[in-house]
């Protein structure tokens, strides 16, 4: 009954309803967010923020680079870790030059300030993108021609990329992707794929740059390299492998991609693949909770401050354990949970502008404080809060700007 008016009254609000119990038994920060709290405090610009914690990312890296090892490449994500200055510590650190891209925007921004990078596209890109990628192609020592890999997954699609490529007089470097099972498109037979690799022969703007197979299905299977799925995935990709080499080219020379950051563990014992990639598993968004990352530290936050508190639920006369205090937060409704306090009762409901957060009583946090949430996802989430404040220490370090989503 209370919890029927409470939540009429929170749809009056306008806000959209959540509503997710939990448990008894809070308790404010941890040391942890505590330090955080007290260096936002006086350090923070006073409005939501998205925070990376340098020594827990650094982790990440060299437990991804590691696990690539140095026989193979690992390719860092751009579109899990949008901002030049977040990828270029990334690729210092991880000692590769290896980007995935998934918007001709962020290409463009590689192209302009990674001009040692191997762009390879992560999905296949409408023609009229290529086009506008070249029409930005500013001055730099980048060479689209050597160090774009575009991803291609149908005969029209080069045909597409082979006028284009006559027409500006520009050599383009071509991946194939195929489907090893995931069911998002690539090439699924081998007759097509022969034709496909014979256009690119014939075509003398054109060459093959190597192949893209992406996996993560194998993320629900917790599996290691004999698991019968991953074997599935292996035989399809070695197929194509397999063809590739019979048509004359030696395919160890190509880049052979896979993996995300779910599944990049798999391989460390196996060959076939020479390229993986990862990039959310070097901050750890919720949806990275994953059984091969359960080593790897959240490293990336949204901190809130508290704009308001109730000390008594305004809405209920008798509510329940964790929503006896209501706290307003600034912003909210974001692709996050909160992480601490931990357990609260989230969300009473969600609104962009300013959310109500209900706690137990032992949560004691001032009008004020932060509160601090995980992204579920790195990508997008990333961009919406203007620079990135880089943490190490309990101070801000570096403020890093991130990509645009147009240009
Ligand atoms: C083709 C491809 N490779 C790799 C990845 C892995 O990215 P992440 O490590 O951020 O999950 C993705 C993510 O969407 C992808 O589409």
């Amino acid at each position: 009954m209370q919890r029927r008016r409470f939540l009429k009254a929170a749809a009056g609000l306008g806000g959209s309803i959540l509503w997710m119990p939990g448990n008894h038994a809070h308790a404010a920060h941890d040391s942890y967010f505590s330090r955080l709290n007290a260096m936002l405090k006086e350090q923070g610009p006073g409005h939501p923020v998205m925070l990376i914690d340098i020594d827990r990312m650094n982790h990440n890296i060299d437990a991804i680079a590691g696990s690539v090892g140095k026989e193979k490449t690992y390719r860092a994500v751009v579109k899990s870790l949008p901002s030049v200055d977040l990828l270029r510590h990334v690729m210092s650190r991880a000692k590769t030059q290896a980007l995935m891209v998934f918007h001709q925007p962020f290409l463009n921004a590689v192209a302009d300030n990674f001009p040692d990078a191997d762009a390879l596209l992560g999905k296949p890109m409408p023609v009229a993108a290529a086009y506008t990628f070249y029409r930005k192609l500013g001055k730099t020592r980048f060479n689209a021609a050597e160090q774009v890999q575009w991803l291609v997954d149908t005969e029209e699609r080069i045909d597409q990329y082979g006028k284009m490529a006559r027409e500006l007089g520009v050599d383009l470097r071509l991946n194939l992707e195929i489907d090893v099972g995931l069911r998002r498109g690539g090439f699924a037979d081998h007759e097509a794929f022969a034709r496909a690799l014979a256009q690119i022969e014939g075509h003398e703007r054109l060459s093959l740059s190597g192949l893209m197979g992406y996996e993560p299905h194998l993320t629900r299977y917790e599996a290691s390299l004999d698991h019968a799925e991953v074997q599935k995935v292996l035989t399809t990709y070695r197929g194509y492998v397999e063809q590739v080499n019979a048509t004359g080219y030696d395919a160890s020379q190509l880049t052979l991609n896979g993996a995300g950051s779910n599944t990049i563990r798999i391989y460390e014992k196996d060959r076939l693949m020479n390229d993986l990639s990862a990039g959310s598993g070097v901050v750890m968004p919720t949806d990275f909770d994953t059984y091969h990352l359960s080593a790897n530290k959240p490293a990336v936050f949204i901190a809130a401050p508290i704009l308001k508190r109730y000390d008594k639920n305004p809405f209920f006369p008798e509510p329940t354990p964790d929503m006896e205090r209501v706290y307003y937060i600034y912003g909210g409704y974001w692709k996050a949970r909160m992480v601490s306090p931990p357990k609260i009762a989230e969300h009473v409901y969600q609104s962009t502008n300013q959310s109500p957060v209900g706690t137990s009583k032992d949560v004691d946090l001032a009008v004020d404080d932060y509160m601090f949430l995980r992204p579920t996802q790195s990508e997008f989430v990333m961009l919406q809060f203007g620079d990135l404040l880089a943490v190490q220490d309990g101070r801000i370090v570096d403020r890093w700007p991130v990509f645009h989503q147009t240009g």
